[in-house]
């Protein structure tokens, strides 16, 4: 299937990205390229109806390439040279390019998810054959979405790691395998990898250090996977659009390719298969539920990948990581059961290391404070704190106090970002 699309020239705005994601949530499929493409570039794309060139801010002195001008595709420009800029009020906005790409340039609204599917299927076979692919899922939205469109396309040549770092929420390693193996059938290989990680974090307490332990040792335990397998050719990555979109305007090396193949050896030569890379998070989504995924692991909130290793703050024991784990399952069900999830961007359990005096059953009980921190965010830079009604802070309090072992005290952390980040460490 041919869909339309339209051609973003980036000639130095840095909204290039909003104007993608417009032009994409009104059915109609986009891509943006740097203003000096060449024509042998250009000659491949398919099934354009109409380049935008996009000037703007470091715009200046900036020439689209002759290949751009002479492209024999309708045209138009914004903020270049003389031209005036596309409306910054969102229905102006929205009405001026839905005039530009339905009115003038005919295009179709045939970008949607079940095309998407049916085409990236076509594509990976053709890319891989009867050969063999390896992933590493880690249950988050997009390596998910990937293994569910290799499973589709190629089945059991694709291979899935599944590497549990001890620092997972809980009920996570097991949904993986539940939906991948159980239901999907995907070849998937389970790592606990628990001990080991623990054993190599005791007794680190600065964050930093925390970080790259946990990342060396996934990139090791992931790579030892690798070889026990036979045969593999291909490595396949959940790279999405902004990975790729060079942040800012990017006028001289507008868009970049963002091959991070998470520093795997060099002897360990694969193939990259990369099957969401042109898509938005809010695609991503689509996909993932056009393709069955459960809405729970579709719309999972951002989780960074040290995972529970930086909430559990400073050196890490068993028993106080424990104890964060469920002190956030109950965060996360009473979020769940009272209609927060989606109205609140991220909300977690920090536990620090430091123990208090409390009482319970008439005794004196020390135990660890819980932190709950509940965050709205647009893009993650800036965040501002929730409002949660108080009654249902008093519900989560009451049942973490008396059901995690450890825990005497809740706290609700009230700082915006800045000054406090989203994580504390
Ligand atoms: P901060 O704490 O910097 O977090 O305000 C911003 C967003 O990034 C996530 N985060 C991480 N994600 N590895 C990740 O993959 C990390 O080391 C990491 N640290 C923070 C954080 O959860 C929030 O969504």
């Amino acid at each position: 299937m041919q869909q339309d699309m339209i051609l973003i020239i980036d000639a130095g705005s840095d909204k290039n990205a909003r104007l993608a994601r417009e032009i994409r949530a009104l059915g109609v499929y986009t891509e943006i390229y740097p203003y000096s493409i060449e024509k042998a570039e250009l000659d491949k794309l398919v099934g354009v109806k109409g380049v935008i060139i996009n000037g703007g801010v470091n715009g200046e002195g900036v020439k689209v390439s002759d290949a751009v001008l002479n492209c024999g595709y309708p045209t138009v420009a914004y903020d270049y040279e003389g031209s005036p800029a596309l409306p910054e009020d969102d229905g102006e906005r929205e009405a001026a390019i839905k005039e530009l790409i339905f009115d003038k340039w005919n295009a179709e609204r045939n970008w949607n998810a079940e095309n998407f599917i049916a085409d990236q299927i076509e594509l990976i076979r053709q890319q891989v054959g009867d050969r063999k692919v390896l992933l590493a899922l880690s249950g988050g939205v997009d390596s998910s979405v990937v293994a569910a469109l290799l499973i589709k396309a190629i089945g059991d040549k694709l291979t899935c790691v599944h590497v549990n770092h001890g620092l997972l929420r809980k009920g996570e390693p097991e949904e993986v395998v539940r939906v991948f193996r159980d239901e999907l059938g995907a070849n998937l290989v389970y790592v606990d990898a628990a001990d080991r990680f623990l054993d190599k974090l005791a007794g680190v307490d600065a964050p930093e250090q925390k970080r790259k332990i946990i990342g060396a040792e996934f990139i090791r335990v992931f790579e030892e996977e690798a070889r026990k397998l036979e045969g593999i050719e291909f490595l396949a990555q959940g790279t999405i659009y902004p990975d790729i979109i060079e942040s800012g305007s990017g006028t001289h090396k507008a868009v970049k390719a963002h091959h991070n193949v998470g520093g795997l050896p060099e002897d360990l030569k694969f193939e990259l298969v990369e099957p969401i890379k042109m898509l938005f998070k809010d695609e991503v989504r689509a996909v993932g539920l056009a393709l069955g995924l459960p809405e729970g692991m579709v719309f999972r909130q951002p989780f960074p990948g040290p995972g529970l290793g930086v909430r559990c703050l400073g050196a890490i024991t068993r028993d106080r990581l424990e104890a964060l784990r469920e002190a956030d399952a109950i965060l996360r069900e009473e979020f769940q059961k009272n209609g927060l999830v989606g109205k609140v961007w991220q909300y977690f359990v920090a536990v620090p290391d430091v123990k208090s005096v409390g009482v319970r059953d008439n005794q004196r009980y020390e135990g660890w404070p819980a932190i709950i921190r509940a965050v709205n965010t647009v893009d993650a830079m800036t965040a501002s704190i929730e409002e949660i009604p108080y009654s249902l802070l008093h519900h989560i309090t009451d049942r973490i106090t008396h059901e995690v072992e450890g825990i005497n005290r809740v706290l609700y952390d009230l700082t915006p970002k800045p000054i406090g980040t989203i994580e504390w460490e």
